[in-house]
């Protein structure tokens, strides 16, 4: 008799393959009636239910989730938690937006009892949201970052986060030092790196708020600690690309300012990448960075199209995952982000994005591109037990439109297109239940 702690009940998705490599339908396994076991954090079994509930020892309790979808939780690759409370400011594009908008905003993250307060609200938000796992901006105050991660470890759950970098073009109240910056970097990866579930990414806002120096240092952190996380945004917008050029003369391209400071590894996080060229592609691939596709950011701030399907061409594949953005995107819903990355896969031209590709892109092609694929982004024995739990008629719309769905694998893609937060009925973290819709 198997010995556990708790298991759920119900329909349930995960991969296994990558459908940019292989036939969409050849990488998703779908249990229809499924068992998940969970004990001590991690899922220890997960079959058919009808071949695993005769081994089961009848004290586990079994929550079951009838009329549902279970999927890992949702991996979101680029967000700023202090941004959440400038959501939705009108009228700019990336610069004046960043000046008018977000300073100011990130400012009051000097107080640590604010910071401990939003950072609640937000890690509530992803919960609701169905997200378990998110890399996570914080702001140039280290005492933002010891708020993010006390209230993440209260929960239980697995997050990347860093301090932000910025030696200039920035308020006198929201820089550092190229010194300043590696002290504190270095005290909070001492403290909070493989802290329980906490990990760290060293980040650099981006090459115009840090001078070459602070770049240089923020390599030799990396170097120094090659398993944290690096985190920095990337060819967002035209007017940044234009005053990054002009910052750094002597580099051939966005990125290669990045490598020049050695900071464009296999933990290296780069938001956007809407303007790469080729030999950037090439770049990243073998590095084998991540590129963090935001697209209701992209188009909020109208900064561009991400080119989905350049940067995943399988002869030189780069790891994508996908961004909500907060403050720049419009939702902290990875099912609404999932619905708007097809539509840009759209205005973009060539392929067009499947929905069984996007939840790729927020479980387990997320997680393989950070390299954490043996621990999340997927429901397989082992793995940590973070779930969320779908209703795929949780609206009225939703409903009518999924009632005459075939197939599980039918109701995904209006799922993603009318889906949000209603459609998170519980998320699981560490194999516990942290959300539970009303
Ligand atoms: N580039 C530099 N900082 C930011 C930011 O906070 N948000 C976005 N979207 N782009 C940036
Ligand atoms: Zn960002």
């Amino acid at each position: 008799k198997i010995q556990a702690r708790t298991a759920i009940r119900g329909c349930y998705i995960t991969f296994e393959g990558n459908p940019f490599l292989v036939p969409p339908e050849e990488s998703l396994m779908i249990e229809e009636d499924g068992l998940i076991v969970m004990e001590a954090g991690r899922i220890t079994h997960c079959r058919p239910y009808a071949d695993l509930a005769p081994t089961l020892d009848s004290t586990i309790p079994v929550t079951h989730y009838p009329n549902s979808i279970i999927s890992a939780g949702f991996i979101d690759t680029h967000v700023h938690y202090p941004q959440m409370p400038a959501i939705a400011s009108w009228g700019q594009q990336l610069l004046p937006w960043l000046e008018e908008y977000i300073f100011p905003t990130e400012a009051r993250f000097n107080d640590s009892a604010y910071a401990e307060a939003i950072a609640s609200a937000f890690l509530d938000e992803l919960l609701r949201n169905g997200t378990t796992t998110a890399a996570v901006y914080c702001t140039v105050h280290a005492q933002s970052v010891d708020a993010f991660f006390r209230q993440s470890e209260k929960r239980g759950t697995r997050m990347i986060a860093g301090k932000v970098l910025m030696d200039r073009n920035a308020p006198d109240n929201l820089r550092d030092t190229a010194k300043s910056g590696y002290d504190d970097s270095t005290a909070l990866i001492q403290r909070w790196h493989n802290n329980g579930r906490q990990l760290y990414a060293i980040t650099p806002r981006f090459a115009i708020t840090s001078t070459p120096e602070q770049l240089e240092m923020a390599g030799d952190l990396l170097a120094r600690h090659p398993d944290v996380f690096m985190q920095t945004h990337l060819a967002e917008n035209m007017d940044e690309i234009k005053t990054v050029s002009s910052l750094f003369p002597e580099t051939t391209s966005y990125l290669d300012v990045y490598a020049q400071a050695g900071l464009v590894g296999a933990r290296s996080i780069f938001g956007h990448g809407i303007y790469l060229q080729e030999t950037d592609f090439q770049h990243c691939h073998h590095a084998g960075c991540t590129l963090a596709h935001c697209p209701t950011s992209n188009l909020f701030l109208g900064s561009g199209l991400f080119r989905l399907f350049d940067a995943t061409q399988p002869n030189r594949p780069v790891h994508v995952g996908l961004g909500t953005d907060i403050g720049a995107g419009t939702t902290l819903s990875m099912l609404g982000t999932m619905g708007e990355a097809y539509k840009v896969s759209l205005m973009a031209g060539g392929e067009r994005l499947q929905a069984i590709q996007a939840f790729w892109l927020a479980t387990a092609g997320a997680a393989q591109a950070l390299k954490l694929d043996e621990k999340i982004g997927r429901i397989a024995p082992g793995m940590e037990a973070d779930l969320c739990v779908m209703d795929p008629a949780a609206t009225p719309i939703l409903a009518q439109r999924t009632a005459h769905c075939q197939t599980v694998q039918d109701t995904l893609f209006p799922l993603i297109v009318l889906g949000d937060d209603r459609c998170i009925k519980a998320t699981w973290v560490n194999g516990q239940p942290v959300y539970v819709r009303p």
